[in-house]
C-alpha cells in the first residue's frame, strides 16, 4: 500500500471548523497522511487558536504569517510562501476549503506545480463577481480535479459550467459543516458573562456590507431598532466589522461580544430565537439548529434554504431587515430532506481521496 500525502491549506475561521472534521477521519485512515498549512490569514487568538484548542485540531505543521493588505497582495504573498512549502514537502495532493484568499492561493500554487487539487465546497455560486469569494471559488474549481460539492445546486452549477465533459470528478458528498454541528452540539458551552433572554443571534462581516458605508449604516440602524424594540441582539463582532465601525461615526447598540469559540457559537445557535447574518456558514448552522434565518445579502449560495422556506434574503435595507425579523422571530424550521447529507461528508471525502490515490 502506498501512503498518500495530502497537504491541507487553511487560514480563516470557517476553514478550521471544516478541516477539523476531515482531519479526524484522515487520522483514522492508514493510507493517507496529512500535513497542515495555516496561512495566517486569521490570527487573533479568538479567530484561530481557540478553534485548534477547543476542537482538538493538531497544530499546523507549517505556520505562515500572511494577513492584511489588499486582496492581491495577500493572495500573492500566500502564493509565494505556499509554493515554497509545496516544493519542500512534495505532497501527492493539495486540499483546500471554501472561497477565501487562502483557498485560491493554495489551489493556484498547487496547480502551477502540477499537484492535483481537491476542493471542499466546490460548485457554490452567488453569481456576483463583485464578491471576492466568487472570484476565489470559480478559479479554485477550475484548477481542481476532485470537486467535493455540498449540495445538489452546487453539482448543477458545475454541470452548467461544462465540468461534466472534463476529466475532473464532481462528487456530491454533503456538507462538512453539518458533520461539525452534529458532533459538537453535545459539547456546547455558554459564552462567558450574562446574556439577555430570548435573543436574536447576529453576525456581520461580509465585505459587501462592511465596506459599503450606505449598507453598513442601514444595517446598523436596523440592528439598533430591532435591539431596542423587538428582541435583544447578541452579536459576536468580527474584527473587520469592529474596525470599520470604529472608523465611522456609527453607533451600534446591541449586546456586543468578542468573537467566540465554536462550542460557544453552537450554544448561541441552540438558544437563540432567530439568526440574522451575512455569513455563509451561519446560514446553514441556523438550519441545523432548527432556527429560521434572515440573511443580509442580495444573493446566497445556499439556495436550497430559500426554497425550503428556512431562510429569507433581505439585502441591506433597514425596513426589509426589520420586517423579516419581526415575521420570523421564534419560527422553527426542519431539515426534512437532509439537504446537507446528514453528517457523513468527511467520511465520503476521505474515502474518495483514498480512491483517487497518489
Ligand atoms: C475572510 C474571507 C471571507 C470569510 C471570512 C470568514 C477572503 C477574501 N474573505 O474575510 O470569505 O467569510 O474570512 O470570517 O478571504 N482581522 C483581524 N484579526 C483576525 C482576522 C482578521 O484583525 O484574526 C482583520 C484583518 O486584519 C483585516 C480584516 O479583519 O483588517 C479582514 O480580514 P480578512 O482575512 O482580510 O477578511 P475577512 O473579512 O476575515
Ligand atoms: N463562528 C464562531 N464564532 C463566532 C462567529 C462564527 O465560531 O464568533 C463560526 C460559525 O459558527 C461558523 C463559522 O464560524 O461555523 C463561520 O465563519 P464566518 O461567518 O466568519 O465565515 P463564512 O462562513 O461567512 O465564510
Amino acid at each position: 500500500m502506498t501512503m498518500q500525502r495530502i497537504l491541507t491549506i487553511i487560514g480563516a475561521r470557517p476553514q478550521f471548523i471544516k478541516a477539523c472534521m476531515v482531519s479526524r477521519v484522515i487520522r483514522q485512515a492508514d493510507d493517507i497522511e496529512e500535513i497542515m498549512l495555516h496561512t495566517g490569514q486569521h490570527f487573533d487568538a479568538n479567530m484561530s487558536d481557540i478553534f485548534f484548542n477547543q476542537l482538538s485540531i493538531p497544530r499546523p505543521d507549517i505556520q505562515l504569517n500572511v494577513h492584511g493588505g489588499s486582496h492581491g497582495e495577500m493572495t500573492g504573498r500566500m502564493l509565494a510562501e505556499i509554493e515554497r512549502a509545496l516544493i519542500k514537502h512534495k505532497p501527492d495532493r493539495v486540499l483546500v476549503y471554501g472561497d477565501t484568499n487562502s483557498t485560491l492561493a493554495g489551489a493556484l500554487a498547487a496547480a502551477k506545480l502540477h499537484i492535483p487539487v481537491a476542493h471542499i465546497e466546490a460548485g457554490l455560486r452567488s453569481f456576483n463577481m463583485e464578491m471576492p469569494e466568487e472570484i476565489n471559488r470559480i478559479l479554485t474549481d477550475q484548477v481542481s480535479d476532485l470537486l467535493f460539492c455540498p449540495t445538489e445546486a452546487a453539482v448543477q452549477n458545475l454541470n452548467k459550467e461544462g465540468f461534466a465533459s472534463k476529466s475532473a470528478q464532481v462528487l456530491q458528498v454533503g456538507d462538512v459543516m453539518q458533520d461539525s454541528a452534529l458532533l459538537f452540539a453535545e459539547q456546547a458551552i455558554p459564552p462567558a458573562g450574562e446574556l439577555p433572554e430570548g435573543f436574536i443571534l447576529a453576525t456581520l462581516h461580509r465585505a459587501e456590507n462592511t465596506d459599503d458605508p450606505e449598507r453598513l449604516e442601514a444595517i446598523v440602524a436596523a440592528l439598533n431598532e430591532i435591539n431596542s424594540t423587538f428582541a435583544p441582539v447578541v452579536l459576536p463582532l468580527h474584527p473587520r466589522t469592529r474596525k470599520l465601525i470604529a472608523q465611522s461615526d456609527l453607533e451600534l447598540h446591541a449586546h456586543l461580544i468578542d468573537p467566540v469559540g465554536y462550542l460557544e457559537m453552537v450554544w448561541l445557535l441552540d438558544h437563540c430565537e432567530l439568526v440574522l447574518t451575512d455569513s455563509g456558514g451561519v446560514q446553514k448552522e441556523a438550519f441545523f439548529f432548527g432556527k429560521a434565518c434572515v440573511t443580509m445579502r442580495d444573493q446566497t449560495e445556499w439556495v436550497e434554504l430559500i426554497n425550503a422556506g428556512a431562510n429569507e434574503l433581505v439585502g441591506a435595507g433597514k425596513d426589509k431587515i426589520i420586517d423579516a425579523v419581526t415575521r420570523n422571530l421564534g419560527r422553527k424550521v426542519q431539515d426534512a430532506e437532509q439537504l446537507y447529507g446528514g453528517g457523513k461528508a468527511a467520511e465520503r471525502i476521505v474515502s474518495e481521496m483514498a480512491k483517487a490515490g497518489t
